[in-house]
């Protein structure tokens, strides 16, 4: 994809106002990020601010480029260049040792930070005409559903942030693979478009589960990722049966299920997701964005395949049909190890339907 000539124009705008302090959303191959000059603490300040999101939850810096690690991190383990030369520029964020010189602010107090070099054109325009590192989240109010088109950054904030980079549709959809790397076996933190085996192709020895040691990560807590109308997730031979016992009481339902529907009526509305796990990825969030604008009662999930190319989308399906944390406005409470591991490894929902099967 090449970068057009009004577009060059609003990305130098864009670096002049990262310079000057503002903050910027911008398009990558995953997601939308919201970003702030990583070198100046009352930039990133505003990050939070505007999102809602608590202080101490450390956010990704990107770059352009890797001679600009060591300005960011340092004693890079040699698993981290291996998985950084396999994966960079794309959707893969390690978590490194941090260098002395980064503010507290980027990594919320701790002794790590995260890095990525995303491989969106916009994004890598910008990330070099910047020349620094952008500390960027995902372009939505804390535990919102992550934007994956210019208008979903702008219906979370409106008229509040002036410099929005159109880039279309983010192609992969879903949040990078974060990986734990600040020491000889790598950590897969969160499961992304990478897949473990990808991972593990590369440096054999990454492993995947919970460590009390880790460091917090609020993609961990369950409620995250989430629309505002109760999600449901249900195995696809119940999902008629499930709605209909909304239908039936003349209640709203929305659908998103990988088929098309097998009977129709006036309190339905279904989204055929289909069967592709990377379609599947790539419309995900705009499909739940969809489904919570129609005032239904609930959103019925139907589960998705078993297999690793659908990690990452079950991950995010359970956390955005999780009740068990607090609400999306209050301070998240840590997980529990049991929270956190069922979080990493269940094949099985946690929020399965739970009525008769
Ligand atoms: O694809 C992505 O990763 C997008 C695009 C914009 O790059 N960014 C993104 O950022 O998803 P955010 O903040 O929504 O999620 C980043 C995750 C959070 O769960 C955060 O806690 C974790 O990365 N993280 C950041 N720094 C960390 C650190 N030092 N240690 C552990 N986890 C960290
Ligand atoms: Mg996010």
């Amino acid at each position: 994809m090449s970068v057009a000539r009004d577009t060059q124009k609003q990305i130098q705008a864009a670096v002049e106002a990262l310079r000057a302090g503002e903050l910027v959303a911008f398009p990558t191959e995953t997601v939308y990020g919201l970003g702030a000059n990583a070198s100046d603490p009352t930039a990133v300040r505003k990050i939070f601010e505007l999102k809602g999101r608590p202080s101490d939850h450390p956010i990704i810096v990107h770059i352009d480029d890797k001679k600009h690690l060591q300005r960011w991190a340092q004693d890079l383990p040699p698993e981290a260049q291996a998985l950084a030369n396999a994966f960079w520029p794309g959707p893969l964020t390690l978590v490194l040792n941090r260098a002395p010189a980064v503010s507290d602010i980027v990594t919320g107090g701790q002794d790590t930070i995260a890095i990525r070099i995303p491989s969106h054109p916009i994004a890598r325009q910008l990330l070099a005409g910047f020349g620094g590192g952008v500390a960027a989240p995902s372009a939505n109010r804390y535990g919102h559903v992550s934007p994956t088109r210019a208008d979903h950054v702008r219906d979370e904030f409106g008229k509040s942030i002036k410099h929005v980079l159109d880039g279309g549709d983010c192609k992969i959809g879903l949040e990078s693979t974060i990986v734990l790397c600040t020491g000889s076996v790598p950590r897969l933190l969160r499961p992304g478009s990478i897949t473990l085996s990808q991972l593990r192709a590369v440096v054999p020895g990454v492993i995947t589960g919970f460590d009390p040691a880790a460091p917090r990560a609020p993609g961990d807590k369950p409620r995250h990722y989430s629309p505002k109308t109760p999600v449901t997730l249900v195995p696809g031979r119940r999902l008629v049966d499930v709605m209909r016992e909304f239908t039936d009481e003349k209640e709203k339902v929305a659908v998103l299920s990988l088929r098309p529907p097998s009977t129709a009526n006036r309190y339905m509305t279904w989204i055929n997701a289909g069967g592709r796990h990377e379609a599947y990825a790539r419309n995900l969030y705009a499909h739940l964005r969809t489904l919570d604008k129609v005032g239904a009662k609930v959103i019925l999930i139907e589960e998705v395949p078993a297999g690793e190319q659908w990690d990452a989308v079950r991950d995010r399906l359970k956390r955005a049909a999780s009740k068990d944390a607090p609400s999306i406005e209050s301070d998240d409470a840590p997980l529990t190890p049991g929270q956190e591991l069922a979080m990493l490894h269940d094949d099985v929902s946690l929020r399965s339907f739970s009525a008769n099967p």
